[in-house]
């Protein structure tokens, strides 16, 4: 017997009339069954007079929203009910009712409601490094803080705002700010630091594959005061390359390459390549997510071939509420080859994917 609860006593006639499942007839037969009442038979939801509550229901047909949901936080919502993910318990929970393979049937029928097959699938929307720049084009606000061990007390905060843009484009606002200590005298000195302004766009992505390909391009403006320390004087554009591969047991690979040039003023044109490994674990099923990450820093500048680096910055993100839509991410950028004076820093991150809510949403 498939469905075991007593609260849906209509699934047995089909039951008996269906006896094999897995092609795309029998996938909508179980949604039809078991979901429809309240999405629909086309995905929208029904009325309001139809089902009886007030609550806004998901439409399935919209990709924007559809696409970006992974199957695993669906399967997550399905099994457990709403509120696993701080959604409403009208959202009944079939763990008990349907299999986990009824369950995966049900998912692929509901994948087909969104037809445009434009829109990059959420399961690219790996956890966020604190510095290779991802392949996903993301909405969402990320608040940076990179502390310097050294004589500087640097302390950076940076407001970063990203919004997608059609199925595939995402543009990008990112404001620094910060306090540290005059090289002259010593004396601590507040400022803005360098706006850039991005552009991103997914140009392959393949979920067969489990990969992702992205191309982007940042200016960054010399708005802060370079004698101060909060700025490199120059106006450069940054092209990059921005690669995520998807590996079995919820790991990922990440990667970036970029360049750096400065269009004017006194930095050194520079080329940079970014990549991390890491792996997100769940407490419990379907409980908070913890993903450890260590990511490669390795740059070297262009002209004078001089002043290669290479820095690791072992980090852990985390889900900070349940919906697991504000998350943290903490880590230390240790230099390892050419130190030259560097000490190791400080950085983290509190992140809003606010697509999902508000902020005070979900916990
Ligand atoms: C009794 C009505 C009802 C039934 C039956 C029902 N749902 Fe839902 N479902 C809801 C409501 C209401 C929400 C929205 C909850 C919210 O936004 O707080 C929801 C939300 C969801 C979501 C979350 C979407 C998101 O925002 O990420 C998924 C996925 C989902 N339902 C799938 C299903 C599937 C699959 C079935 C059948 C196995 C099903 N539902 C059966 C009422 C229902």
């Amino acid at each position: 017997m498939i469905f075991r609860s007593r609260s849906l006593p209509a699934l047995f006639g089909f039951l008996l009339a269906a006896p094999a499942f897995g092609g795309p007839l029998e996938d909508a037969a179980l949604y039809e069954q078991a979901c429809a009442a309240c999405h629909g038979s086309d995905g929208r939801g029904r009325s309001v007079e139809d089902r009886g509550f007030e609550l806004e229901l998901p439409d399935f047909t919209d990709c924007e929203f559809a696409s970006r949901e992974p199957d695993p936080d669906w399967h997550a919502v399905i099994h457990e009910g709403g509120p696993v993910r701080a959604f409403d318990r009208m959202m009944p929970a079939f763990g008990d009712a349907l299999t986990d393979e009824e369950i995966y049937a049900i998912l692929r029928h509901i994948r087909t409601f969104c037809e445009n097959r434009n829109w990059p699938r959420g399961e690219f929307n790996v956890p966020k490094p604190l510095f290779t720049e991802k392949a996903f084009p993301e909405d969402e606000t990320v608040f940076n803080l990179r502390a310097d061990t050294d004589d500087s007390d640097a302390v950076i905060f940076e407001t970063v705002y990203e919004k997608r843009f059609g199925p595939r484009g995402m543009t990008e606002v990112k404001v620094p700010l910060g306090r540290r200590n005059s090289p002259q005298d010593g004396a601590a000195n507040f400022g803005f630091g360098d706006l850039t302004l991005g552009y991103k766009h997914a140009l392959h992505h393949n979920l067969e594959r489990g990969s992702a390909f992205s191309i982007g391009g940042e200016v960054i403006l010399p708005t802060g005061k370079e004698e101060d320390g909060f700025g490199s004087g120059s106006t450069v554009l940054e092209p990059y390359a921005a690669f995520v591969q998807l590996l079995p047991g919820d790991a990922f690979l990440q990667a970036q390459a970029l360049a750096e040039f400065a269009l004017d003023g006194p930095a050194e044109d520079e080329v940079a390549v970014r990549a991390l490994l890491g792996k997100t674990f769940t407490e419990g099923e379907f409980g908070r997510a913890w993903s450890p990450m260590l990511e490669l820093l390795a740059a070297r500048e262009l002209r004078s071939g001089s002043g290669a680096t290479l820095d690791v910055v072992p980090q852990l993100q985390v889900a900070l509420n349940t919906r697991q839509h504000i998350l943290l991410n903490v880590g230390v950028r240790v230099p390892v080859a050419n130190r030259q004076e560097r000490k190791p820093q400080i950085v983290m991150y509190l992140l809003w994917d606010w697509f999902d809510g508000g902020f005070r949403d979900g916990w």
